[in-house]
């Protein structure tokens, strides 16, 4: 008995393994069809993981797909460049777009859904948009301030993704730490329940976080980047040695010492409401922010410096 029992239960996990080798990633183009789709899931108690994207996917995006798999029964991924985010038409022109190997990436990773809508789609012609969500403070530092706009299209296309998807759990990288603070929010001012999970950035090897634009970067600027994350790191190991000021100071003089890149912004900021601080707070946590301009490529990094 237990042996046939034992037959039946190596026989039932080989089968749903298999059954996982073969399972189709389904793609969608339309938002009636995925949520349609969707809410015959959610009525059968399927718990949805969504991981929103722009495409040009590395390892940093399979990692919230890796995680939303573990903690979901379905993972439903989108990818759209949102015009509505970019400030500077030459960067939303020359943005990476590598569908195909998207695609192959996100079956390798077994996602199960791929939303993929046109413009037209998310923004129909003609209408008259949405009521702007307000973010106060936390939208006009950092990123908020150097990319007018760009956290209210984030805020615009993310809303809209999720009343069409309406997943139980988002995942956003810590790399956009601005950005997962704006979401989170977001997620209340929509209350509509949704768990905003925040995961760790990935860095190359070299420290360099991994980001869809480093794809644009030549050689030499590549060989370069990875000062950003160095220079972050000083402060971060640094703390104790010096005041803001100073460090701040030498940090930036690390990005920029052999002239290829200029900070737009290096900073210090609380983790809780990223206002830039001047002096060391006792027990607040803070990051150490930056925005780099390498080129034509403008890059953003953060990095967490504890007591
Ligand atoms: O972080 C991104 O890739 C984008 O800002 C997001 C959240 C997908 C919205 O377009």
């Amino acid at each position: 008995m237990e042996a046939s029992l034992k037959l039946f239960t190596d026989f039932d996990n080989k089968w749903s393994y298999l059954a996982g080798c073969f399972q189709k990633m389904v793609i969608f183009n339309s938002k009636t069809e995925i949520a349609a789709s969707l809410e015959e899931k959610r009525r059968s108690g399927k718990k949805i993981g969504f991981v929103p994207t722009m495409g040009a996917l590395h390892a940093g995006h399979l990692s919230l797909i890796e995680r939303a798999k573990k903690e979901n029964d379905l993972v439903v991924v989108s990818i759209f460049v949102n015009p509505a985010q970019f400030n500077n038409p030459d960067d939303l022109k020359n943005y990476p777009r590598t569908i195909e190997a998207d695609e192959a990436a996100l079956k390798k990773a077994n996602t199960d859904v791929l939303f993929f809508p046109s413009v037209e789609e998310m923004y129909p012609p003609g209408e008259t948009g949405d009521e702007p969500f307000e973010f106060g403070d936390l939208e006009t530092v950092m990123e908020g301030k150097h990319r007018p706009g760009h956290f209210k299209g984030v805020a615009l296309v993310v809303s809209r993704l999720f009343i069409i998807i309406q997943p139980n759990a988002a995942y956003f990288g810590e790399k956009d730490f601005q950005q997962l603070a704006i979401i989170r929010e977001l997620a209340k001012k929509m209350n509509t329940g949704i768990a905003i999970t925040g995961c760790p950035t990935i860095r190359e090897t070299d420290g360099l976080a991994m980001s869809s634009r480093n794809l644009l970067l030549k050689d030499n600027e590549r060989k370069e980047a990875d000062k950003i994350s160095k220079a972050l790191f000083f402060i971060r190991d640094n703390r104790g040695g010096f005041s803001i000021k100073e460090i701040r100071y030498k940090a930036i003089e690390m990005v920029e010492q052999s002239g290829m890149m200029k900070v737009e912004y290096l900073e210090i900021a609380e983790e809780k409401n990223l206002q830039p601080v001047n002096e060391w707070p006792a027990e607040k946590n803070v990051r150490a922010f930056a925005a780099v301009k390498l080129g034509n490529i403008r890059l953003i990094d953060n990095v967490p410096v504890s007591n």
